[in-house]
């Protein structure tokens, strides 16, 4: 039996399934435990599952010399040091697969919301705005026939091109190596579907923003830090795009008071790409999975370290 940390209590029963092999102590808060909290608790522990909200920094790990398993309960792993796990032959899992489609889905949501000005219209009709119907209120952009450009081609890119097909939209993606310069210009949307790494960091700038049509609209799915937060909020405001759909941000949680909220066309919801029932409990259920078959010293399910010997 090995003790583990869990940093929040999880969507359906994949706990149970953990708690019936090892001793587990469950953070039971709304927010994620401190950072000191954090690392008391992962201190004698053996196998760590944790949330995108959590830093497993290098200092953390190496604070905790019984660590024998990180399982991260999200596909991107941008939050865990994955390199100085892996100098500790701690395997690192990851949950792709299971979320693919729903947060597919919601960028298509997205898409269409932001290229229809949902919530305008939405907006309107609480306020008392809708007076009659009018030939030119609140038009929008189609998505048939609209260039979607998909920057990043993993899993979820694929997921959003194949919805996109039924759309009738024509899909362009650039890969990990592919400039966007070139292909920015074309987009009626960009659709970000890449890791957050020190790459992709700042990817969507000043120059890309302005690079792009002024009625053309960004969504981001993938992690905030890829968006220039600042330079999303002016090319908004100075109209060089026409809307910014975004399910991730920087800073996140992103202020109520935070500018951006009140730049023309800018649609923010609360990173819920995987937030359905189905999703989360697979999530769960893979979170766990990977953290036994890596404190049995097993290869996990999913890992992004799968070298690393356990
Ligand atoms: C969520 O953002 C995830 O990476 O799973
Ligand atoms: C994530 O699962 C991706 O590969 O896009």
């Amino acid at each position: 039996m090995s003790r583990c940390f869990v940093t929040r209590d999880l969507p359906g029963r994949a706990l149970d399934r953990l708690r019936a092999e090892h001793e587990v102590d469950v953070w039971p808060d709304r927010f994620p435990p401190p950072r000191e909290r954090l690392i008391e608790s992962a201190r004698s522990a053996q196998g760590l599952l944790c949330m995108l909200t959590d830093p497993i920094d290098a200092d953390l790990i190496a604070a905790c010399p019984d660590l024998r398993a990180i399982s991260n309960y999200a596909v991107g792993v941008d939050n865990v040091d994955v390199a100085a796990a892996t100098a500790r032959a701690i395997p690192v899992g990851n949950t792709p697969g299971v979320l693919t489609e729903a947060t597919g889905d919601l960028t298509l949501a997205l898409m269409l919301a932001s290229l229809r000005r949902l919530p305008e219209g939405e907006a309107a009709v609480r306020t008392g705005e809708w007076l009659t119907w009018e030939p030119a209120f609140l038009l929008g952009s189609d998505l048939h026939r609209a260039t979607v450009l998909l920057v990043g081609g993993g899993r979820i890119g694929q997921a959003v091109a194949r919805r996109l097909r039924g759309f009738g939209a024509r899909v362009v993606v650039a890969g990990r190596d592919d400039p966007l310069d070139a292909l920015l210009p074309e987009a009626d949307v960009v659709s970000l579907h890449c890791p957050l790494t020190e790459k992709t960091r700042g990817l969507i700038g000043a120059d890309e923003l302005k690079a792009m049509k002024p009625t053309a609209v960004l969504v981001n799915t993938a992690r905030g830090p890829i968006v220039d937060t600042a330079a999303l909020e002016h090319a908004l405001r100075a109209g060089e795009i026409a809307g910014a759909a975004l399910d991730v941000t920087d800073p996140e949680p992103l202020p109520a008071d935070h500018p951006l909220l009140t730049a023309p066309g800018a649609l923010v919801v609360p990173h819920m790409g995987s937030a359905t029932q189905a999703a989360r409990e697979a999530m769960a259920d893979l979170a766990v999975d990977n953290l036994l078959a890596g404190l049995r010293g097993e290869p996990m399910p999913q890992s992004v370290n799968p070298g690393a010997p356990s």
